[in-house]
């Protein structure tokens, strides 16, 4: 039995129920965050309520809870699902439930949903092989929006593709990001990510890796990358905090590299992992 929790109870999954009129099942009207907890412990916890907060005010939510609040709230959801695996810690604020109206009343009363699930350990040691695909996505992607159709289907048509991970997106030629991940694309031992515009998620695994980058004398860049450059690339990483740095060794059928996790990866996967 798991518990979660939903606007202010604890209680089990089975019971938590919110309305049919709620904006986020009629509209997708919400966000969400995800924070890896590893061993017990959160990950970079204060970025990641500081990015829900950004989230909260794009789209026009006052934020329920002060971070002291969360952590309350997210420790004993925690606490009540006892279980030995690392965590991803899952929360999702929807505007509240109104009528099927596009415009909003500004007084809806939110409604706040916390659930926890373990990570499941799986091995991307031997990398993974990802297609490419247009970012067909709205523009707004530094919005952790609940509204995730567009990356549903293009995860969907990746697995169907050879069993592919991950879609690695292109906008008019630029890459963008992974329809759940952040991208890093290395050419000569250099690092480069897309920079943190409209069109990308601020990944907390991708500005921890720059950091850890940065210090530990890596020449890394956050620029504009092509496709061409992409395609081009000596090594391919994709990063989110419930997979951390994932080595892609084949692009749309074709090997990256050798074929293998580069020697780049080695070094920053490391400096991730001993971090974390
Ligand atoms: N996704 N970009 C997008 C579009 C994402 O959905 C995610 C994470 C990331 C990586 O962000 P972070 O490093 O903060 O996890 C980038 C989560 C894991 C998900 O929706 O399941």
């Amino acid at each position: 039995m798991s518990i979660v929790f939903l606007n202010g109870v604890f209680l089990a999954q089975e019971d938590a129920l919110v309305s049919v009129m709620d904006r986020g099942f009629t509209f997708g009207d919400g966000i969400y965050e995800i924070i890896p907890f590893f061993s017990g412990e959160p990950l970079r916890f204060s970025q990641h309520i500081s990015r829900l907060n950004d989230s909260l005010s794009a789209i026009q939510i006052n934020s329920p809870y002060t971070e002291a609040e969360w952590k309350d709230i997210i420790t004993e959801v925690i606490n009540r699902n006892p279980v030995t695996t690392n965590l991803s810690l899952y929360i999702q604020i929807t505007r509240g439930v109104g009528e099927r109206e596009h415009i909003y009343d500004n007084d809806l009363k939110p409604t706040v949903f916390v659930m926890c699930k373990p990570i499941i350990d799986r091995d991307f040691s031997a990398g993974v092989s990802v297609i490419t695909h247009e970012d067909i996505r709205w523009q707004y992607c530094h919005i952790k929006a609940i509204s995730l159709l567009a990356g549903i289907l293009l995860k969907k048509l990746a697995s169907e593709k050879d069993g592919s991970f991950e879609a690695i997106l292109i906008r008019g030629g630029i890459v963008t990001e992974g329809v759940a991940s952040n991208v890093f694309v290395i050419k000569d031992k250099v690092v480069k990510t897309p920079a943190k515009d409209g069109s990308v998620l601020a990944g907390i695994t991708r500005d921890l890796l720059l950091e850890l980058m940065y210090k530990s004398g890596l020449e890394c860049m956050e620029t504009t990358v092509t496709e061409k450059a992409l395609k081009k690339a000596d090594e391919i990483w994709i990063t989110s905090s419930t997979m951390g740095v994932v080595p892609v060794v084949k692009l749309d059928g074709e090997i990256v590299g050798n074929g293998k996790p580069g020697k780049v990866w080695e070094q920053a996967n490391s400096l991730y992992e001993t971090f974390k």
